[in-house]
């Protein structure tokens, strides 16, 4: 079962709305897919609280739990694809990272974002050494806006990590205003910009993953 895990060492940048919106869409597509929300703060699990969402949260947090415990929890979960939205600290990140095959790095035109990357890259270049099996990373551009320099910038900055970098998310209300009603962009404003990105951000992850895509 493939494990796609959402982390960034900084918080705010946009996991959990990218694990959310992206999820929805994997599920569109007719996998089946569940999303697991490995953050204390529960910011998944409250965003499903309402019951708009078209796959389950499991809240599998892992405190202090031994990090193998928590890697088994999260592995039995019945599921073809597996999302895990993570907290922005050390531990939980190392654990969601261990057990990822595809990983999407959100980042932020903030400088300190790609402080943050640096350190995030660090902890996956070291899970990478003691692994076999390769972790695809992708670098997401979240909460973009082309008209600032800055907004323009990103994708030149995040070029020197040499990963690969995904379709760009831009700044939208739809983001803000689908997770207050509880339910991903693409239910909220199905074919506005919103969700056409989360799509082509989608389309990348489906390749990353080697996954045929089941339904249009
Ligand atoms: N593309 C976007 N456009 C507009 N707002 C966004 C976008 N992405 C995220 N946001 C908003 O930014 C805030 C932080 O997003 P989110 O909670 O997804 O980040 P996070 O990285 O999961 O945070 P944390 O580290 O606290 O878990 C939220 O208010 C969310 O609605
Ligand atoms: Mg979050």
């Amino acid at each position: 079962m493939p494990i796609i895990t959402v982390a960034q060492r900084k918080g705010g940048v946009g996991k959990t709305t990218i694990a959310i919106c992206m999820t929805a869409e994997l599920a569109r597509r007719g996998h089946r897919v569940a999303l697991v929300d490995g953050d204390p703060q529960r910011s998944a699990c409250q965003w499903a609280e309402l019951g708009n969402l078209e796959f389950p949260v499991y809240e599998i947090g892992l405190g202090s739990e031994p990090v193998a415990r928590w890697a088994r929890d999260v592995k039995n979960v019945k599921a073809d694809i597996v999302v895990v939205d993570t907290a922005p600290n050390e531990r939980e990140m190392g654990a969601s990272i261990a057990i990822a095959n595809v990983m999407l790095v959100p980042c932020t035109a903030s400088g300190l974002d790609i402080e943050a990357t640096v350190h995030t890259i660090g902890i996956i270049d070291a899970v990478r050494k003691r692994r076999a099996e390769p972790i695809r990373v992708l670098l997401v551009p979240n909460r973009v806006d082309r008209r600032s320099l800055e907004g323009r910038q990103l994708v030149d900055e995040l070029k020197q990590f040499e990963e690969n970098i995904a379709p760009a998310i831009t700044n939208r209300s739809a983001f803000v205003r689908a997770f207050a009603v509880g339910q991903s962009v693409a239910t909220f404003a199905p074919n506005a910009p919103a969700d056409l990105e989360i799509r082509a951000l989608t389309d990348v992850v489906e390749k990353a993953l080697g996954a045929r895509r089941i339904t249009k």
